[in-house]
């Protein structure tokens, strides 16, 4: 078993989650945004955000993939699984983003909806690692900075395993 050593509690998450959708709602009001999520890595986040936000809005996902299995480390080569479904033109676009490690998932991200030419498009990301990054990209609303180690739980996984963690976890290989 990999060893897990817990780095923010459910509590700390919920009260960063909180602010972030309270921004949210500030800056879109009535604006009807369409929330893409990034797949699988969003899905705990994204279902705890848009419990917080009282306001109009749609929600798509995107399902991308850049992991292979058992793997830490991004192959950094980004694929489309499943595509949008709605129609981005003329949306205002707010991405959800589990982590921003290389920046490569996002940058794609970002590079497939402008080709759909929406009204504008924002980032809200819950944990960024800078010290790995590729590629620059913007991140407008951001949970939290992590450290440059292996992370799991709320959402995130290492081999398809943690995803259900509350709280999020260093998770370090038996070597
Ligand atoms: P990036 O393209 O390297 O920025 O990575 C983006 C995706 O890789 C995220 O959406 C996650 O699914 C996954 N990822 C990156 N870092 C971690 C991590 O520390 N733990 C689990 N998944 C990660």
């Amino acid at each position: 078993m990999p060893r897990l050593e817990l780095l923010l509690s459910p509590q700390e998450i919920k009260q960063v989650v909180d602010s972030l959708a309270r921004e949210i709602k500030d800056n879109y009001g009535d604006k009807n945004p369409l929330l893409v999520g990034v797949l699988k890595g969003c899905f705990v986040f994204m279902a705890d955000l848009v419990r917080c936000l009282d306001m109009p809005l749609e929600m798509e996902f995107l399902s991308l993939s850049s992991y292979g299995q058992r793997r830490t480390v991004s192959c950094g080569k980004v694929e489309v699984m499943r595509g949008l479904r709605a129609p981005v033109k003329g949306r205002h676009v707010l991405v959800v983003e589990d982590i921003v490690d290389t920046g490569l998932t996002l940058r794609f991200t970002l590079n497939y909806l402008e080709r759909r030419k929406p009204a504008s498009v924002k980032v809200c990301a819950l944990f960024d690692k800078p010290a790995r990054r590729q590629t620059e990209v913007p991140i407008d609303y951001r949970g939290f900075i992590v450290p440059d180690v292996f992370v799991v739980g709320y959402g995130l996984d290492y081999d398809e395993q943690f995803r259900q963690l509350p709280g999020l976890y260093s998770l370090q290989e038996k070597s």
